[in-house]
């Protein structure tokens, strides 16, 4: 097996700091190895004691005035909604009606789909981020387009074929019978396929009819491990009409929840206008909240307190996503910029060390991916961003008056984008290399 070494400043997470102090979990290697044998992390820690037990010829790259740590995960996102990112003026239903439902009929033709998922998955490594939980479309061939893409990359990926059988174009709709039979065969040709994961995708519940709901429901339970996404709450509208097409259930959440749609391994996308009841309700079952910042505030949507999701006295899990091409960025931090912001208008400063932590150890925990992923410790894949904390001249220059390393992440969290990153290591290959890519023009895995 290959061994290769990673040496500057890294940053990880034992542990969550919304349950204990910042203290305790954030941990912090001025001059750190990272000694990776293969695919995962053989061991890591300061230099001088690293150098002293590094295998004979190990090659050892080195990142100054950089901070490392576990790859981000974005554990919300739409593929096919790359080409529509930042389009104008609309709220939820109509943004859908008007952009994204005719853009997904364009994944009819594999060949699109292939290629925007090439697109997509190449704009994630260069923002840092090494797993994603998408949404693909309706068409079978959109699911396959992914995991194909995924599986040449040994991304540690999540994807599912959505199931939509009313309220959208005809051409969208399949039946509940189909979605079922559809989704089975994908969950059987890629879940577990080497890093490749399946999840069970309802769009959201007015596109679905309460059949559908219930072979989805069936579907999930009967394939252990899965994953099931979905939408929740995200917009006042769509909560009323939700109220509307089932008048039977307590609620939005509840909807879900009688279909057997709640657990461990149920991600929530938004949940903002969710009730105490139903945040009680969600801590109880295990699902989580995918946050979604840039695209709250594009759609006009609102923002989640993410404080109050968390709350001790009955925690809800809560993952850090982007929601293209609602969502408005790839890049994890300006979602933390954003996130930053959200939780400014509920009343807390979200500190850097907090902020960090959602991105990647708290992401995986959310999505009960943390023995995989989401930290740096032996044993864990190695899923690593490099981040160079004097990426612009503007940077640079704020960075030199920033008084300790906390205030340096803070600021590249609020002014940091994708030029941030240097390098991005996958499964232990470098698969986005910023220097080799200024120099030749080609991004290391994309020719
Ligand atoms: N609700 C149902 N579908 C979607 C979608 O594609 N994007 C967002 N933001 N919300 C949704
Ligand atoms: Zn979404």
């Amino acid at each position: 097996m290959t061994t290769k070494a990673i040496r500057g400043t890294y940053l990880t997470f034992t542990g969550d700091p919304f349950r204990s102090s910042l203290e305790e979990v954030m941990k912090v290697e001025s001059d750190g190895i990272i000694l990776i044998e293969g695919e995962k992390i053989k061991d890591l820690g300061p230099a001088e004691d690293m150098l002293k037990k590094l295998p004979e010829g190990t090659e050892v790259t080195e990142y100054k005035d950089s901070v490392i740590m576990a790859g981000f995960i974005d554990s919300h996102v739409h593929y096919p909604q790359t080409q529509i990112i930042g389009a104008y003026g609309e709220q939820l239903i109509e943004w859908l009606n008007n952009y994204t439902f005719i853009a997904e009929q364009q994944f009819a033709n594999k060949d699109h789909a292939s290629r925007v998922a090439e697109v997509f998955l190449r704009e994630q490594l260069r923002a840092g981020t090494t797993s994603v939980a998408t949404f693909c479309t309706v068409y079978p061939g959109s699911v396959d387009a992914f995991f194909e893409a995924s599986e040449r990359l040994n991304m540690r990926n999540i994807a599912g074929k959505v199931m939509m059988d009313r309220n959208a174009p005809e051409a969208l709709c399949d039946t509940a019978k189909m979605s079922y039979d559809d989704s089975k065969a994908l969950i059987e040709k890629w879940h577990n396929k080497g890093r490749q994961m399946y999840a069970v995708t309802p769009r959201f519940a007015p596109t679905s009819t309460p059949e559908q709901l219930e072979a989805a429901g069936a579907l999930w339970n009967e394939h252990k491990g899965t994953f099931m996404q979905t939408h929740v709450s995200e917009n006042v509208n769509e909560v009323a009409w939700v109220k509307d097409l089932y008048p039977e259930h307590e609620g939005y959440l509840d909807v879900y929840d009688k279909f057997g749609l709640c657990g461990d391994r149920a991600l929530f996308g938004h949940g903002i206008h969710l009730t105490e009841k139903e945040l009680s309700r969600l801590s109880e079952t295990g699902g989580t909240i995918t946050h979604c910042p840039t695209s709250n505030f594009f759609l006009g949507s609102g923002f989640l307190n993410v404080h109050n999701a968390k709350k001790n006295e009955r925690p809800v899990r809560v993952g850090l996503a982007t929601d293209l091409g609602a969502g408005t960025s790839f890049s994890i931090l300006q979602t933390l910029n954003e996130t930053y912001k959200a939780a400014q208008l509920n009343g807390n400063a979200l500190s850097a060390g907090h902020a960090f932590y959602m991105a990647t150890r708290g992401t995986a925990e959310s999505m009960c991916l943390d023995d995989k992923i989401g930290h740096l410790a032996p044993g864990m894949e190695a899923d690593i961003v490099v981040l160079d904390l004097k990426s612009t001249p503007a940077i640079d220059f704020r960075m030199s008056f920033a008084k300790d390393f906390e205030e340096q992440l803070f600021i590249l969290m609020t002014l940091g984008d994708d030029r941030a990153t240097r390098a991005t290591y996958v499964a232990g290959d470098v698969v986005y290399d910023r220097g080799a890519e200024a120099v030749t023009g080609k991004n290391a895995v994309f020719a």
